[in-house]
């Protein structure tokens, strides 16, 4: 176990293996699946779920899109834990909480990790239901969840954040661009200036999830994946307004994209 938030961390650790229908065979894929992503599960085998009112001092969120639960599934022989929903800087969480599951999955011992998310296109190539698979990442969300953690450990290394064999595999694969999704905190849109902005500093596909995240993915030594599904073109770009029941519709046309993603990478 690692010394940061220890007590909270093996409070939640034990509460989540109670609630674990079977814990018998190893989990070796987590995945955090976002907004209107929780379906993708279909051709997997449901070993189980629960809320995550389960888990103590896990934070659980409202919002239209998210349900909240964890889930075990297995495909092909190969166990992922799904976190249905994530807690986002937006409604007042910290980002040590809206990484905590994160790291309850480090001290689970699970090695591998797929980010995913819905987010705004900011490269002109992106479509509504596309899949841009996450090379690297811009934190604009301001803060860390390691601000916390005792000694040098914090000073954690960000160069690989996301693992490149996964993401040039998962590109070469099914064909999909490789680009930097960058976090603001939200919730509201961003302006048609600030989407200038954040092309001139190299952002691909903008959205508020996610970096914390990889973050703690990193500092647990996990391999991560990251997969973006396109919602919407961002603002400006697309000649329209944003709308959240738009963003989650979009989410249920691009989910099979994910669904695919999220089997190849069980066999990585
Ligand atoms: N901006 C920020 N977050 C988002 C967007 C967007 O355009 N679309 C989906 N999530």
């Amino acid at each position: 176990m690692k010394l940061y938030n220890k007590d909270k961390l093996a409070e939640a650790r034990e509460s989540f293996l109670k609630s674990v229908p079977e814990w018998d065979k190893p989990v070796e894929w987590a995945a955090v699946m976002g907004s209107g992503l929780s379906d993708v599960f279909d051709d997997f085998k449901i070993i189980g779920s629960f809320p995550f009112e389960n888990v103590a001092r896990m934070p659980h969120s409202a919002v239209a899109g998210h349900r909240g639960e964890f889930m075990i599934a297995e495909y092909e022989g190969k166990r992922v834990l799904a976190q249905l929903g994530r807690s986002h800087l937006y409604e007042g969480w910290t980002p040590f909480e809206v990484a905590f599951s994160v790291a309850l999955f480090g001290e689970l011992g699970i090695k591998n990790l797929l980010l995913t998310n819905a987010a705004g296109g900011v490269l002109d190539t992106l479509e509504v239901g596309d899949v841009m698979v996450i090379y690297d990442q811009i934190n604009l969300q301001s803060g860390s969840p390691l601000s916390g953690a005792p000694g040098s450990e914090k000073f954690q290394d960000m160069t690989e954040a996301y693992d490149k064999r996964l993401a040039v595999g998962l590109s070469k694969k099914f064909g999909l661009t490789q680009g930097v999704y960058a976090a603001l905190r939200g919730p509201h849109y961003e302006t048609p200036a600030e989407i200038r902005y954040l092309r001139t500093i190299g952002a691909d596909a903008v959205g508020m999830s996610t970096v914390m995240e990889a973050i703690m993915g990193r500092f647990y030594g996990m391999r991560i994946a990251g997969m973006s599904l396109i919602t919407n073109k961002a603002s400006g770009l697309g000649g329209k307004k944003l709308d959240h029941s738009e963003v989650i519709e979009a989410g249920k046309i691009g989910r099979r994209k994910i669904a695919e993603g999220m089997k190849y990478l069980m066999g990585e």
